[in-house]
């Protein structure tokens, strides 16, 4: 059975109090929208439509950088989410087969869900994802006979009698397409928000004899995000969850409460991560590494017994092989360290290559811009870089070269050469004494005078 994803994501959020659409305030440093798509492809969907309103222009730009082929239906006004689902019908014309409903605001979703929600599809027309609510506040309520789901009560139209009623509506659910829309095209809005309910499908689903039921989540996963505060609280639920599956991966967290990780995070068995360290999207390292502690790192690799840190910055693009060594107060960005190099000092190191078992001395600068452009800076194997040496890109120095320290290099070095490009040093016997003596009567004279 094909499967279509209808993700509603027009909604505006407005207390985030944002400028920012509420589908891409991000957790653990991606957009909310982009977790709930994560969940979603695992039914391998056919079509994937997102429902685009508040922030339309920036929602699609996320959505389609996730997912090439996602379509975007525009809602221009948001009357309520059977609404929001009827502006997804064009999208989807043509396709047959299981449409899912899913909410941009809820990253907590699990695929097995989705999976479990797929089976009961099977012996189902349609099925609503539940949950049973600690609290069950403001969502709508399943009213249950026996397997079936009779309706869903909204809280702002439930009785007392309904109120009480703690299995809750997620807002998720698995329908045919044709019959969901079917089913929304007989929706009305006469309720006291004056809004078209897509939980009204349900009980016109029952009143045409179709078989509807809720299966129930945990409800953590259902966490749907409407403030800052919820956004924090998601965070540090996410951060808690991440950790706590590193650990049972085999990877030491000396504190994990101080490691913030992102959601694609991958960390190998047998690493260490010492404390304050974190890590934005796009990192991988593997096995054995150590990243000591108060480093940040984005979009780089760093191979097996690499040690990074303590505060080293690895910047996108930064491939580090196997053995390297990146130490306090060095900053990567695109640029491949090979196998056994070092670069341990106060040094910036972007738009280069730096070969096998090569050392940079502490202070060297890849001077990679003109102020326009970018310029690449090549150095070969076993190279030692002197202290202080400024590589003026592009430039190359060849394997088993050498530069003197403060050597500031505007020209190739070819291979075993020693560049020296600095100003000759005069030393003038008796000058600093001289000096001293000069500078100390004329501060005499100052105090005095005062
Ligand atoms: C909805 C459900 C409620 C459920 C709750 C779970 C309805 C009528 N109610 O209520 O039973 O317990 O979710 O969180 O469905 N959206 C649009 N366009 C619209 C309206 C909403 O895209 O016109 C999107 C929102 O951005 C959001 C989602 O749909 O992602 C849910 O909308 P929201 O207004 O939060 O619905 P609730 O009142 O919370
Ligand atoms: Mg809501």
């Amino acid at each position: 059975m094909s499967t279509a994803l209808v993700i509603l994501a027009a909604g505006k959020g407005t207390r985030m109090n944002s400028d920012i659409p509420k589908v891409l305030h991000p957790i653990a440093q991606t957009p909310m929208l982009v977790h709930t798509m994560r969940a979603g492809s695992v039914l391998s969907p056919e079509r994937t439509v997102i429902v685009t309103g508040h922030g339309s222009e920036a929602v699609a730009k996320v959505a389609t950088a996730e997912d090439e082929t996602a379509r975007i239906a525009e809602q221009t006004e948001q009357l309520g989410t059977a609404h929001a689902v009827a502006q997804a019908r064009a999208a989807l014309e043509g396709f047959k087969g299981d449409v899912v409903v899913l909410y941009g605001d809820t990253p907590f979703l699990q695929p097995e869900t989705l999976e479990r929600m797929i089976e009961a599809r099977a012996q189902n027309d349609l099925v609503i994802l539940g949950f049973e609510a600690a609290d069950p506040a403001r969502y709508g309520r399943l009213v249950m006979n026996e397997d079936h789901l009779e309706r869903i009560v909204e809280f702002k139209d439930a009785s007392d009698e309904e109120r009480a009623i703690t299995f809750c509506n997620s807002g998720l659910l698995a329908c045919d397409a044709e019959v969901l829309f079917s089913l929304i095209g007989a929706v009305g809005n006469g309720n006291a928000a004056e809004e078209y309910y897509l939980t009204d499908v349900v009980e016109i689903a029952r009143s045409r004899d179709l078989k509807v039921t809720a299966i129930a989540c945990d409800e953590a996963e259902t966490l749907g995000v409407n403030s800052r505060a919820d956004l924090a609280a998601a965070d540090a639920v996410f951060q808690t969850r991440a950790r706590s599956e590193l650990l049972g991966l085999g990877v030491t967290l000396m504190a994990p409460e101080t490691v913030y990780l992102a959601a694609d995070t991958i960390i190998g068995r047998d690493t260490v991560i010492e404390p304050n360290v974190v890590f934005g999207p796009g990192v991988t390292v593997e096995s054995g590494a150590t990243i000591r502690a108060f480093s940040h790192l984005e979009g780089c690799h760093v191979s097996r017994g690499a040690v990074i840190g303590p505060y080293a910055r690895l910047r996108p693009g930064a491939e580090l092989a196997e053995n390297t060594r990146i130490g306090n107060f060095v900053e990567i960005k695109n640029a491949e360290i090979a196998e056994g190099a070092k670069v341990n000092h106060l040094s910036y190191i972007g738009d280069a290559s730096v070969g096998a078992d090569s050392n940079i001395g502490a202070g060297t600068i890849t001077c990679n811009y003109d102020g326009v452009m970018k310029h690449k800076t090549t150095i070969g194997e076993n190279v030692f870089i002197g202290s202080n040496t400024m590589l003026v890109a592009p430039v190359t120095v060849g394997d088993g070269a050498m530069t003197a320290t403060g050597t500031v290099v505007t020209r190739d070095v070819e291979p075993d050469a020693l560049a020296v490009a600095r100003a000759k040093q005069d030393n003038k016997p008796g000058y600093a004494r001289k000096l001293f003596e000069m500078l100390k009567a004329k501060k005499a004279r100052r105090d005095k005078g005062a």
